[in-house]
């Protein structure tokens, strides 16, 4: 595994969430209670900033439709909801292994 040095972690606060762009991956770096998530911030519905969304544990859910996403895995733990219909989402949200160096939150995000 190559890890990249994507944030310091004191850039975000417990409970927060930070838009950071390596390359051309437009990632989203989260903080709960200590434990750091790093993952695509681009909703795999139709491309919403998650980082507008709303964190509830270790759960991340898209500011759009609703869908939920678990940060530990990226799986898929509610599906959109528009008015009445309940959308499916194909694969889920892209998470990546996190490693902490210091104040470094390292990641490995492959070829940025
Ligand atoms: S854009 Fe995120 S659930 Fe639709």
């Amino acid at each position: 595994m190559s890890y990249t040095n994507i944030i310091r972690s004191s850039e975000v606060p417990a409970g927060e969430m930070r838009a950071v762009t390596i390359g051309k991956r437009k990632l989203m770096v989260v903080n709960v209670d200590g434990r750091f998530y790093v993952a695509d911030r681009k909703c795999p519905h139709f491309g919403v900033n998650l980082c507008r969304g709303k964190l509830e544990g270790e759960t991340v859910m898209c500011p759009l439709h609703r869908a939920r996403f678990d940060l530990n895995s990226g799986e898929v733990l509610r599906d959109p909801h528009i008015l009445f219909m309940d959308l499916n989402i194909r694969g889920g949200l892209r998470t990546y292994p996190v490693q902490i160096e210091g104040d470094k939150v390292m990641s490995d995000i492959g070829e940025a």
